[in-house]
């Protein structure tokens, strides 16, 4: 499929407020989200000259730095990891507004020390006092990071008429419906909620955004996009990395709460809300919102039976030899900690009444891919389809968030010859062949909507505790049954056997991605 304009928009889509000037503060400036993931996004965006012409980049952090080896350690990342190379002098130019100040979250003075940095650098780069708090750190720190930036008064309330204060915060926000909302209520102490980001970097993806596109800028899809033509939806994120040395985090989240809880049910939410009535970001919010308060909650006994977990055990990816995950750094050797996660749900509301969407996603897993299947109902048993063999093959919509980033429409096609044989075909559409530029990286995009207080891709706090409060009575539900073993599967395969019997007793199957 070639589109006919491949003309780029130079407009974000969805972002209409321009960006202004701004100060960005990164707590655990040189942790590896900075290096990996926020200073190569900004350094993109200045390249794409998308970067306001006056801006600054603090890092605060407690690993001692020095502005020199923070600049340094920026640089290297962006070398790593940056999207595009390094242009000599747009590097200097980037790299003279880069600086660090060295303190830890619960030091009053490292904040004094960082409120001047602020000013310093504002006054030397003319910069009105938009300041954005990125807290790249654990959630435990959350609290303690805003209510000293409260304290050292770095946070201007929502109606300052010619400053701005937000903040970014990262996942994991909680791991329960009530330390989500404990996180969201501290925060909230300080910040205003329309100063407040939370960051689930699918959203930033292009192909996660172009969900919305492909439903609302075409025609053809949103007649049939319900419970009378839609058989059913298949959502798969599968991982190829083990847990690698994420250990003594993974242990406390597990398949569910890393990747369900927010990545999953966002992706959910995109393919089954309902139009929204304007690209306002409340209202996109809203509609999305509303997916997750649709969901029938998955509670005590229906857990076991709506849900598959598991866990890897020794295998080979790609080649690799890969430890059992119990065999993992920092995994207890008993552990029940779900490195796969499959489960089937309904969308209790008018459209979706009956469909069932199953997700699944885990670590270990043969390849790296990320889609979104959408299965059509079968035709009606006439003319093609009078035989039980062959039997026609659904049409099926398939959107791929990642790898080859695209979208393919499955169709039976005669079969050139004298008789009339059917089989599927595919109409393919790959970005990277409609599109020449590469797709800017989540983080770029997420970081830019921040500076231009566009919170349409953002979590808002409802939806953080709504999605919660579904992924709870699920994991009370396991608790309950207190398991001391989940069924394993080697690493490198698609999960375990049970995962199948999951699907194909509703008479379907898991695609092969
Ligand atoms: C993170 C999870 O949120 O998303 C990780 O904590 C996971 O466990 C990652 O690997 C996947 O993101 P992506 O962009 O690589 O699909």
């Amino acid at each position: 499929m070639t589109p006919e304009h491949t003309q780029a928009p130079t407009q974000p889509p969805f972002s209409g407020t321009a960006v202004g000037p701004c100060t960005l503060v990164i707590f655990g400036g040189s942790g590896d989200l900075a290096r990996r993931k926020l200073l190569p996004a900004l350094y993109n965006l200045l390249l794409d000259g998308l970067l306001p012409p006056n801006y600054a980049v603090i890092g605060f952090g407690r690993v001692p730095c020095n502005h020199d080896e923070f600049r340094a350690l920026a640089r290297d990342g962006i070398e790593q990891f940056s999207r595009q190379a390094i242009q000599q002098d747009r590097w200097e130019d980037f790299a003279q507004r880069l600086s660090y100040i060295t303190g830890s979250s619960d030091d009053p003075q490292a904040y004094q020390a960082l409120r001047t940095q602020i000013e310093t650098v504002e006054k030397q780069f003319a910069l009105p006092g938009h300041r954005i708090f990125y807290l790249a750190v654990p959630p435990n720190v959350f609290a303690s990071s805003c209510q000293v930036l409260h304290q050292a008064g770095m946070v201007d309330p929502p109606d300052h008429p010619t400053r701005s204060s937000r903040v970014i915060v990262e996942k994991p926000i909680g791991h329960d419906l009530e330390s989500a909302r404990e996180i969201n209520a501290t925060i909230g102490k300080v910040f205003h909620e329309a100063q407040i980001y939370r960051i689930d970097h699918y959203l930033g993806k292009e192909t996660v955004q172009n969900i919305m596109v492909l439903r609302f800028a075409n025609s053809i899809f949103e007649p049939i996009w319900n419970h009378k033509y839609i058989d059913h939806v298949q959502i798969t994120v599968s991982e190829e990395e083990g847990i690698g040395a994420r250990g003594l985090y993974y242990e406390q989240a597990g398949a569910l709460r890393d990747m369900v809880q927010n990545h999953i049910l966002q992706l959910l939410a995109l393919i089954a809300m309902e139009p929204p009535y304007s690209l306002d970001p409340e209202v996109v919010r809203n509609a999305r919102m509303e997916v997750l308060r649709c969901l029938r909650p998955i509670r005590g006994k229906t857990a076991e039976e709506m849900t598959i977990r598991a866990q890897y055990a020794h295998g080979t990816v790609r080649g690799q030899d890969v430890p059992g995950y119990r065999r993992e750094n920092d995994v207890r050797p008993d552990s029940t900690t779900e490195t796969y996660v499959a489960l089937k749900c309904y969308i209790e509301n008018w459209r979706w009444s009956g469909v069932p969407f199953y997700l699944r996603t885990g670590k270990a897993m043969p390849r790296r891919a990320s889609e979104i299947a959408v299965q059509l109902k079968d035709i009606p048993e006439i003319l093609f389809n009078t035989t039980p063999h062959p039997r026609q093959i659904p049409n099926l919509l398939t959107l791929r968030i990642q790898p080859q980033e695209g979208m393919a429409l499955r169709i039976m096609s005669k079969i050139p010859g004298s008789r009339v044989n059917t089989h599927p075909v595919e109409m393919n559409f790959n970005y990277g062949d409609a599109f020449s530029a590469p797709s800017p990286e989540a983080y770029e995009r997420l970081l830019l909507d921040v500076m231009a207080g566009d919170a349409s891709l953002f979590m808002r706090r409802d939806a953080v505790e709504a999605s919660w409060a579904w992924i709870t009575d699920i994991l009370q539900g396991w608790e309950a049954h207190g398991t001391r073993w989940l069924p394993e599967y080697p690493a490198g395969t698609w999960g375990p056997i049970q995962s199948d019997r999951l699907i194909e007793t509703d008479g379907k199957k898991w695609r092969v991605v």
